[in-house]
């Protein structure tokens, strides 16, 4: 599929854009394929980018990366306490920021290149707003997650003042009547030290993208249509859901951690929709007793799976040392264990039948694109979110709703992979993905979009 229109005509627009990812993976994917995007249309890109979980430069030989000083300690350079580490990093950036966009700027003035039409940040980076008006520059924001999620995090004051903070049974079924389809267990959760810190970040993030220029979503109307309405009600700007982003370029390159190929050569020899590909993301972490259980729930349900363990992901472990010895050998090549999948290939791999995930938001859209049925494990903050509109709203997932427990575990894998439940799943999410295809082609939604937020960067 030609997603890209007339992009190989390549009509070169004269103007430079600078873009700013924030420093996570699931955040540093979105950005640098929009960036890719935007380059496909003819624009110049910049990217400035931390020290910290940095892109390689050698892997885009078309855009200028300039890298600034975050002054992270070695400790303070972890996502154990995300809350703690986007707020530091929200104030130890803002002097580099503004010198090296100053810089920029002044580089155009004085070597005549292109001018730069605006700047394109991820909206946790709060202090660019300033930053970009001081500059008189326009700044577009890019959100990474789901609009849906995003209204949760915007009401968080009202259900604050509802007194739905803090939450006090994380277990709660009950219906949060001011954002169906949601129930109280399904209200974003951080683990953080600074809790005061977390609501402050999400009202700045959601403030200053208020006065931005605009809004990019990696999602799309014809998935978020009743999301993206009440959006544009509560933020009158201009806004453009052009995603799914993956679908016109992979997430391979801005890979932090390299892909285990052996995924796919273990993928080859298995039989078609046979594997369940297991795979908690980015930062999320498990205990040991819950890895057990994810373990044993796998072995028992003797189905094939390729279950990616992060380093990092069991608390206190180093990899997958907590393991029985001999686990692995008594499946009989039933398990392939991988540090880090080319997660996109292993979607589309025709031995793929379904994917245990923790709902980030590019996991949840890049299985839907590949019409893969999930089991959703969210762990904290925006996957909560994600989890329930896979498994109530557009139905093509099932929820592990109680605690990790391998009989559930087992249970749950079976009635995905081999019983007629997980069948009719199958078919839904396959009329999902038809779908969403048609968004990104010409006429479609997300085309559209695309094609205004063209014109709009052109109008500054
Ligand atoms: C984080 C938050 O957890 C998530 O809720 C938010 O929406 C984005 O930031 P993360 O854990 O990184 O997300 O998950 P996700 O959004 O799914 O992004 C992970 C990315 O890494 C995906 O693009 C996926 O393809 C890639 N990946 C994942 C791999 O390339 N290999 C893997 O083994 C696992």
């Amino acid at each position: 599929m030609d997603v890209l229109g007339d992009s190989h005509i390549h009509q070169k627009k004269g103007r430079r854009l600078i873009l700013f990812p924030l420093p996570l993976q699931g955040h540093i994917n979105p950005m640098l394929q929009l960036a890719n995007i935007l380059y496909s249309k003819g624009f110049s890109i910049t990217i400035i980018h931390t020290n910290f979980n940095s892109p390689n430069p050698s892997n885009y030989p078309h855009f200028t990366f300039c890298s600034i000083e975050d002054s992270l300690s070695e400790t303070e350079a972890s996502t154990a306490d995300l809350v703690a580490l986007l707020s530091l990093l929200n104030v130890q950036c803002v002097v580099p920021f503004r010198n090296c966009l100053a810089k920029l700027l002044s580089n155009v003035e004085e070597e005549e290149k292109e001018p730069i039409a605006c700047l394109i940040t991820d909206a946790t980076w709060y202090f660019t707003q300033a930053v970009a008006e001081s500059l008189k520059l326009s700044r577009i924001v890019l959100r990474t997650n789901s609009v849906s999620s995003f209204l949760v995090f915007a009401a968080f004051p009202v259900l604050s003042q509802k007194g739905y903070f803090p939450i006090r049974d994380s277990q709660s079924e009950a219906p949060v009547p001011e954002l169906p389809p949601l129930r109280v267990k399904d209200i974003p959760v951080v683990e953080t030290c600074y809790r005061e810190t977390l609501h402050r970040l999400v009202t700045e993030a959601t403030n200053q993208m208020k006065v931005s220029s605009g809004c990019i979503w990696n999602s799309l109307q014809d998935l978020e249509l009743a999301s993206l309405t009440k959006f544009h009600q509560d933020f009158p700007i201009p806004m453009f859901p052009i995603g799914p982003f993956h679908k016109f370029f992979s997430a391979s390159s801005s890979s932090l951690l390299a892909h285990d190929q052996t995924s796919i050569s273990w993928l080859d020899k298995q039989t078609p929709k046979s594997v369940i590909y297991v795979s908690f993301g980015s930062i999320a972490a498990i205990n040991e007793t819950e890895f057990l259980e994810v373990a044993w729930g796998l072995a028992n349900s003797k189905v094939p799976f390729l279950w990616v363990v992060r380093p990092g992901l069991v608390r206190g472990a180093e990899w997958i040392e907590p393991l029985p010895q001999g686990f692995l050998e008594t499946l009989d090549g039933r398990g392939h264990m991988v540090k880090w999948a080319p997660q996109q290939e292993v979607l589309a791999h025709p031995a793929t039948g379904g994917f245990w995930t923790h709902c980030g938001w590019n996991s949840t859209l890049e299985s839907i694109c590949e019409g893969v049925p999930m089991i959703c494990q969210p762990c904290f903050g925006d996957q909560m979110v994600n989890a329930r509109y896979v498994s109530d709203v557009w139905k093509v997932g099932l929820h592990l709703e109680r605690k990790l427990e391998r009989g559930e575990v087992e249970r749950t894998i079976r009635r995905v992979m081999t019983e007629a439940e997980g069948q009719e799943i199958r078919v839904r999410i396959m009329i999902l993905k038809e779908k969403l295809n048609l968004c990104l082609i010409q006429g479609g939604s997300s085309y559209q979009s695309l094609e205004s937020l063209i014109s709009y960067i052109l109008s500054f």
